[in-house]
């Protein structure tokens, strides 16, 4: 499966940026065998896409509804005339901290494959579950409750162990070869055949240093990267080892 390598500047980015998103889209033109993405904030959409035609820029976040008395927030039709071809659902960030519910991701991802954006819906564990021993039956029951049903073209599914975002501490990769293997197992539940072309990304504290041999782990399809994406010289070389064989 071609690997997905997507870079989520949640609130960072602004125009003295756009020459970052320049070095990142020219960069990975040397990587044709990885799709590579960047989920900007929606300030800088527009502006991104502009600046780089062809590579593909995201949101990281969308509301369900296509249109409607809803102060603050982004449609889908919003971000596709802004020029987004893909957006993050369900980031752990918006879970908490805008207390997004299971149904309402899952309405945002229905809305989103709707409109023909591809979907990154994340999934993830808190460390008190993970220390409870819970991690796979609570990631697996979100997941069952989030998924879109719906055509799944342009699905993929982002496990993102709360406790490794931004942290620095990152699963080992017998916990995330355990968790993919149970994603992929309710991704094919879910869709029976085609939930085994449903991208898996690993994210959580993904660096230069530690992406190749997550990329070894066996269902990881993928990354979704935060700190480690708001530079070229940081973002290319996990590119470059989500492109080795
Ligand atoms: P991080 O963030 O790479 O900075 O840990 C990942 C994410 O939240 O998507």
């Amino acid at each position: 499966m071609r690997k997905l390598v997507a870079g989520n500047w949640k609130m960072h980015g602004l125009a003295a940026d756009l020459d970052e998103v320049r070095a990142i889209a020219a960069g990975a033109q040397r990587f044709p065998s990885v799709e590579v993405a960047l989920c900007v904030p929606a300030t800088l959409i527009e502006r991104a896409a502009r600046a780089v035609p062809g590579f593909a820029i995201g949101a990281q976040d969308v509301h369900f509804a296509d249109r409607g008395a809803h102060t603050g927030c982004v449609c889908t039709a919003m971000l596709t005339d802004a020029g987004a071809s893909l957006a993050i659902v369900g980031h752990s960030e918006r879970r908490e901290a805008q207390r997004e519910s299971d149904a309402e991701v899952k309405a945002k991802a229905e809305a989103a494959l709707a409109a023909g954006l591809g979907v990154i819906l994340c999934v993830g564990e808190s460390p008190e579950v993970r220390e409870a021993g819970d991690a796979v039956a609570a990631v697996s029951a979100q997941l069952d409750a989030s998924l879109p049903r719906c055509a799944i073209d342009g699905l993929a599914v982002a496990y993102e162990p709360i406790w490794a975002i931004g942290t620095g501490k990152v699963a080992s990769c017998e916990d995330i070869a355990e968790m993919h293997r149970a994603i992929r197992g309710r991704l094919l539940a879910a869709y029976g055949d085609a939930g085994g072309q449903v991208r898996i990304l690993y994210g959580g504290s993904v660096k230069a240093s530690n992406a190749p041999e997550i990329f070894e782990v066996a269902d990881v399809d993928g990354a979704l990267v935060g700190g480690a994406s708001l530079r070229a010289e940081d973002f290319l070389p996990i590119v470059e080892a989500a492109a080795r064989p």
